[in-house]
């Protein structure tokens, strides 16, 4: 299958992240939930297994429904879920390398991984009880198309769960600082300047206009991005990093990428939010 150049980028990222070598984090890519709801630390590394428990907890997943996770990274998030409710969970990312590791994590569990994108699934439409997405969104080109294909391959009473990192306000609704701090961000990042376009109540209103009846949205940045910026920015983890990824990556890249995403949540330009919506049974 041919991908975009922007998709094929997002996948070159990832392989300069990626490391074949060393699960980091449990094989989680996620930013992690680094505090309870009541206000307690969660650990490293279990902080990143916690956003897949708190996005699906009270969800009733069952063993005879179908899942998909799209942009299931290195696939630690489906071998969890399918652990918990046993379900026939399956996955699709863009970055071939994270499609490479997670076929070798789960090569004995029966879950399979494509590599495709989730703004132009290879699935039927109607063919899952429920799609699960966590923190690739902002990366795909575009979003809303995410939104559509996920309606579309939902059957009817379906959800969509998302984990996902939001822009409060349009790009040109920020200061020119703020504007600044957002379009760096998105380009280290490799975001498309459309996912930048909208604040939150558009954000909303595209998933209504799609079909989705909304149940859920919360903003949790506090308990996600101060935890994850912190823990990256200490000198065990830098170091860790540049042995691996080279003195670039870990002394700085990636601490410049932590600085700028800490600005832009203390700045409230981005946010992290979990949503669930149904597709309703009548459209
Ligand atoms: C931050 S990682 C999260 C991975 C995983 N959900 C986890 O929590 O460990 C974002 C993932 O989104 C994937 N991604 C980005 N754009 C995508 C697209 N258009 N279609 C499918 N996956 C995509 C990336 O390849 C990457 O694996």
């Amino acid at each position: 299958m041919a991908f975009t150049e922007h998709e094929e980028k997002v996948s070159e990222f990832y392989s300069r992240v990626v490391d074949n070598n060393h699960d980091w984090n449990d094989g989680f890519l996620t930013f992690g939930l680094w505090k309870t709801k009541s206000g307690d630390p969660i650990p490293h590394p279990s902080c990143y297994g916690a956003v897949y428990d708190e996005l699906l907890e009270g969800t009733m997943i069952q063993a005879d429904h179908s899942v998909l996770d799209v942009a299931c990274g290195q696939g630690a998030g489906m071998l969890r879920i399918k652990s918990q409710n046993g379900c026939n969970i399956q996955g699709l990312d863009i970055s071939a390398a994270n499609v490479e590791i997670a076929k070798r994590r789960l090569c004995d569990t029966g879950i399979t991984v494509t590599r495709g994108s989730g703004t132009k699934m290879p699935y039927d439409e109607n063919s899952f009880d429920c799609v699960i997405c966590v923190e690739g969104e902002p990366h795909m080109n575009s979003r809303e198309d995410f939104f559509r294909e996920a309606f579309r391959v939902l059957k009817p009473g379906g959800k969509l769960f998302m984990a996902d990192i939001v822009t409060l306000k349009a790009l040109p609704d920020l200061s020119y600082l703020q504007q600044i701090i957002l379009r760096t961000a998105a380009k280290l990042w490799v975001i498309p300047s459309t996912n930048l376009s909208y604040g939150i109540d558009d954000y909303k209103q595209k998933l209504k206009d799609i079909g989705f009846k909304l149940t859920k949205f919360e903003f949790l940045g506090d308990r996600v991005l101060p935890g994850y910026c912190n823990f990256n920015l200490t000198l065990s983890v830098m170091r860790e990093q540049a042995k691996v990824r080279g003195p670039f990556v870990g002394y700085v890249g990636g601490p410049m990428i932590d600085i700028i995403v800490k600005m832009a949540f203390s700045h409230k330009i981005i946010e992290y939010v979990f949503v669930e919506a149904e597709k309703e049974f009548i459209k």
